[in-house]
């Protein structure tokens, strides 16, 4: 499962990429406006931090408008995936920016047959929002089941299925357990995917045990791994 971080906060990408462990990031336009940055600015820095997939949203609604700005937004970076709302415009411009060579990031998808059209139109991704889903009392992860079910059926359907709008580690671990191709998330939800009290606990006492030893696995070296 890739890793995407759901951001334009450009130092936690930069933190949080240096573990190797992030496959590409989700922008749109509320991150962007709360980074206070400028959107082509950000996502262009982004673009040198990560090697994956950037996803950058259009804001048009009208298909000619939304073709416009994928294509300048396509320029920025040989990462960027334009990202294009779920609607008939959005979907028609996802078909020519895909067949440009463009990759798409197909958001605000609430429903299968929504991710079926996404599939059909040749999106490199659907982005399921399973948090807003739940928030409404119905069930996101029943959504990422039903898409992941579908596309199946289906080999010549490339669409990966990007699960967004990811609210805790359950999410995660739920999408995983579906064979969801990507998770999107906030890195504060990352972070908690390293934690467990017992793993701090029991890194508390190996240490503590260490230390009597009076031991060092580097010795001498210790100075001459610090200079490299
Ligand atoms: O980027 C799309 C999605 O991940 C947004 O999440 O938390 O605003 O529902 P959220």
């Amino acid at each position: 499962m890739k890793f995407f971080l759901d951001t334009a906060d450009i130092a936690e990408i930069r933190d949080l990429a240096a573990t190797g462990l992030v496959d590409g990031v989700t922008t749109n336009p509320s991150l962007v406006a709360k980074s206070g940055r400028n959107f082509i600015e950000v996502v262009r820095e982004i673009c040198t931090v990560v090697a994956g997939p950037v996803s950058a949203e259009t804001t048009a609604t009208d298909h000619a408008t939304m073709l416009a700005e994928g294509r300048k937004l396509a320029k920025i970076a040989r990462n960027i995936a334009v990202k294009v709302p779920l609607t008939p415009d959005g979907l028609k411009t996802c078909k020519v920016l895909r067949a440009e060579g463009t990759m798409v990031n197909v958001t605000l998808c609430f429903s299968a047959p929504q991710a079926l059209l996404a599939a059909k139109a040749g999106a490199s991704f659907i982005s399921p929002f399973v948090g807003r889903l739940d928030d409404i009392g119905e069930s996101g992860m029943v959504l990422v089941r039903d898409i992941v079910e579908i596309y199946r059926q289906y080999p010549n359907f490339k669409t990966e299925v990007l699960v967004a709008s990811i609210r805790h580690p359950m999410h995660v671990l739920e999408a995983a357990k579906l064979g969801a191709h990507v998770g999107t998330m906030p890195p504060a939800i990352m972070r908690q995917l390293f934690s467990h009290p017992l793993t701090d606990k029991g890194l508390a006492a190996f240490l503590a045990d260490w230390k009597k030893t009076g031991q060092s696995i580097l010795g001498d070296d210790k100075s001459a791994a610090a200079a490299e």
